[in-house]
């Protein structure tokens, strides 16, 4: 087959980069000085990117931004958020600012119980099973100690695990469901290394359970793995303020401003598609902050997502009340992340975004999450039910047509200033620039 190799990992880097270049590019002597262009000049730094995965053949840059004055429970903050679209950061330190003065944010960890599942097929009587299982579990617990010993120490280890009959949804089909108290770690290595014993154990006991039969005692085990889906593992965040404090430069009538909000976020609990689209404004806080402090966004993600169709319709995954002429704008949602292991202290920027955030506990790191989600969606819906969303979305994307047409800093200097005052489209930025240049 044309294009296709055997033992592609084994090749250096060079080797493989010579491959790429000889397989699929015309201009190899380009593509290379482009690949080569975003390699650390450290060869070391280089190194400890290219083990991260395999086949590294070079870096990819996200920009790493900050915003400021996010008051947290007392505490002002300035959050680390890596994103790559134009507004995300602006708008979080808008939002940010606009609740310094009106109080700021408060969150709260409401649980942290974490879930892993051994998935197994049982042919046979389920009163016997749970004779079985009643049986083994101390020994499920026993046989993981020298994995949860240290766990165990700190205050963390496994909760609970029980048996549940999943046969109805699939023929033959039980799991061991797990609960797990991870602390300051995410906690995936350690979940799916008691997970894998617990199978184990579980498997090899039922092969020498005596009131089994044949059958019953040759349990199949499918797979061990951890859930990314974490109810239980759950921030609240909240913004509230009188209506009239509302009041600023772009809420003149704060009134109609709350109820006009109130009614989007409303929209939002009822109607997937906008429910989806207001979700994806607060992935865009939750998912920048999440990538900064090197979590996991896919599995936040995915957890997020899942939770906010746990009814059995998706829906807004923040809420809204107007109430005594009090309004209040809140957020609740399931957050598995860890502040030490993994990359956390491994990648030099993301060591460096713990220390921005005062080396925060997984604890303070939900609840930093949880708000620029809500900061992020409070900047969204105002802009959505006020100016719209593209004059602030535009603005912010000059810089990326001007790029796009290699404008010069001057050019840039005078162009910024010209769309201070008019609206931003692809069509009109080209003409200015082709104006200024002299080219019209
Ligand atoms: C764009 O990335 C995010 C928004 O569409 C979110 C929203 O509509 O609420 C602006």
């Amino acid at each position: 087959m044309p294009n296709t190799i055997s033992g592609f990992s084994k090749l250096s880097k060079s080797e493989k980069i010579e491959w790429l270049l000889n397989t699929y590019f015309t201009d190899k002597d380009k593509a290379r000085s482009l690949v080569q262009g975003y390699w650390n000049s450290d060869d070391k730094l280089q190194k400890l990117h290219d083990e991260f995965i395999e086949n590294t053949i070079t870096n990819y840059y996200l920009p790493l931004g900050v915003a400021p004055n996010f008051l947290i429970n007392e505490t002002t903050y300035t959050i680390p958020m890596a994103i790559e679209e134009s507004s995300v950061i602006a708008a979080a330190s808008k939002a940010a600012k606009f609740w310094l003065d009106r109080g700021g944010f408060k969150a709260k960890v409401l649980s942290t119980e974490k879930i892993g599942q051994v998935h197994f097929i049982y042919n046979g009587a389920y009163d016997k099973l749970k004779a079985f299982f009643e049986f083994v579990k101390p020994k499920l617990i026993k046989e993981t100690a020298s994995i949860t010993k240290n766990m165990e120490r700190r205050g963390g280890g496994v909760l609970d695990i029980e048996l549940r009959n999943k046969s109805e949804d699939l023929p033959h089909y039980f799991q061991l469901h797990a609960t797990f108290e991870t602390l300051d770690a995410m906690g995936a290595n350690f979940i799916n290394s008691c997970l894998e014993q617990f199978a184990t154990t579980f498997k090899t006991e039922a092969l020498q359970f005596e009131y089994f039969n044949s059958e019953e005692q040759n349990i199949t085990i499918v797979m061990s793995i951890l859930s990314n889906y974490v109810p239980q593992c759950l921030v609240r965040a909240e913004v509230s303020c009188k209506i009239e404090d509302l009041k600023s430069k772009d809420i003149p009538n704060p009134e109609t401003f709350a109820q006009k909000f109130e009614q989007a976020v409303r929209i939002a609990e009822v109607e997937p598609y906008r429910a989806v689209t207001h979700n994806k404004g607060i992935m865009n806080g939750i998912d920048a902050v999440v990538l900064a402090t090197g979590n996991d966004f896919r599995a936040v993600e995915a957890g997020v997502h899942a939770y906010a169709a746990k009814d059995g319709r998706y829906t807004s995954l923040t809420h809204c009340s107007i109430e005594d002429g009090l309004f209040k704008f809140w957020i609740e949602i399931p957050l598995a992340l860890g502040t030490v292991g993994g990359l956390t202290r491994l990648h030099p920027l993301v060591k460096f975004s713990m220390d921005l955030l005062q080396q925060p506990t997984a604890k303070n790191l939900m609840q930093i999450v949880a708000v620029a989600g809500l900061a992020q969606n409070f900047a969204a819906v105002k802009s959505l039910t006020t100016t719209g969303i593209q004059e602030g979305h535009m603005k912010m994307h000059l810089m990326n047509i001007l790029n796009q047409f290699e404008a010069t800093e001057t050019e840039k200097t005078t162009l910024v200033t010209h769309f201070k005052t008019n609206v931003v489209t692809h069509s009109a930025v080209v003409e200015a620039l082709t104006k200024l240049r002299g080219l019209d």
